[in-house]
Order: C-alpha cells, then structure tokens, then sequence
C-alpha cells in the first residue's frame, strides 16, 4: 500500500474537530446513562478507534465487549439482507443497558440486522451511536441515538475507516480522490462489514 496522500482528495474533519465532537457526545452519553449499568458494544474493526477515545471522555462506569459481522450479496447491493456473525460477545446482554458504537452508518443494513439480532437477546435497552452518519444512502430505517457528524455521500477513510485494510490509524477523517480506488461496493467482491 503507497503513501495515504496518494488516496486523498481533501481532509473532511480534521483530528481537533473529531476529539471536540466525541467528547460532547460522551457527555450527553454520561448523562443520559447516569446511576445505570452500561455496556458499549463495538462493531470490529471499523468502530475501535472511536470506542476508544468515546470510552475515555465517559464518566459513567462501563463495560466493552466486541463483535464482527459480515455481509452477503453481489455487486451494488450487496450489503442488503442478513449478516452473520463472525465473532460472538463473550458477555450475556440479557437485562443490560447495550449502547452500539458504530464508525460509520451508510445503508444501514447492517446496523439494521445487528439491532434486530441483539433485540432477540432481551437486553434492557438497545441504542446506537455512530460517529459519522450519510443520510443520502440509507436503505433500512435505523434509530440513530447518538450521531457524531453528517457527511455527504463519499466514501471517506481514516480514524478507524480503511482503505484494504490499511490507513485506520489516521487521526482524521478523509474524502478519498476519485479514481484512485474502487469503492468495495462497486466490486463484485464480497466484503466484509468492517
Ligand atoms: P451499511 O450496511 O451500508 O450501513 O454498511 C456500513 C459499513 O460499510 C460500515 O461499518 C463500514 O465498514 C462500511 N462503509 C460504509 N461507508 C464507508 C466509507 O465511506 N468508508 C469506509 N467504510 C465504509
Ligand atoms: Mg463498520
């Protein structure tokens, strides 16, 4: 993988603008979750890098657990219909207070279908929270709780958002240039929802 300048078109919310943001939505988390149990579950692998700084700017206790999931289906509509869990939580749900934490909700398929899994689960309460948000692109109706930002319909990567795999690491997010890679949905590869 070259240099992840070579993939930018432009930087869409710088790291400052991000760590703003997240910490604000951690305080309306804290205390809309005051005095209660809470457990955050993150979607791997796209979601960690926002659980982890949301995590710290809670004060209210909580507990992590993770899982993965993949989607099924061919060309542009391939994230539709069910997901299957690749990776279970180690922890029971029944009875608990389970916020989703999300990196990004495009179609909201799979959002869609993990909400409808982990219902049949009994928890007490099912939110979701997911850093960025395209409104322009959904498919499933999804409650979106807790929305750090709404972008426009482009694929973006960094903080957490990969490009095959690789560039998660980058402290903000990115608009890639056009031409310069294949979005997944465009391919007849099944892809991970990741
Ligand atoms: P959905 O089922 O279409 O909502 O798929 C959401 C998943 O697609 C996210 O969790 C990401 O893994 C991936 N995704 C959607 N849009 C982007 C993007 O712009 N950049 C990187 N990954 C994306
Ligand atoms: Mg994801």
């Amino acid at each position: 993988m070259e240099n992840y300048e070579e993939f930018l078109e432009e930087i869409l919310i710088e790291e400052g603008d991000l760590q703003a943001r997240i910490k604000e939505l951690g305080s309306e988390i804290s205390a809309d979750y005051e005095g209660q149990d809470l457990l955050l579950i993150c979607i791997l692998r796209g979601g960690v890098v926002f659980l982890t700084d949301l995590m710290r700017t809670l004060t209210v206790p909580h507990m992590i657990d993770f899982m993965a999931v993949s989607s099924y289906g061919t060309g542009s509509r391939q994230s539709e219909g069910q997901v299957r869990i690749t990776l279970d939580l180690t922890t029971s749900i029944v009875g608990r207070n389970v916020l989703l934490v999300e990196d990004i909700i495009d179609s909201g398929n799979t959002i869609a279908s993990v909400l409808a899994m982990l219902e049949t689960r009994k928890p007490k309460s099912l939110k979701i929270c997911t850093l960025l948000d395209k409104p322009e692109r959904r498919e499933s109706e999804v409650p979106v709780h807790y929305r750090g930002f709404e972008i426009p319909n482009k694929f973006v990567f960094g903080y957490g958002l990969d490009l095959d795999g690789y560039f998660r690491n980058l402290p903000f997010i990115g608009v890639v240039r056009t031409g310069k890679y294949i979005h997944p949905n465009n391919s007849n590869h099944a892809r991970k929802s990741d």
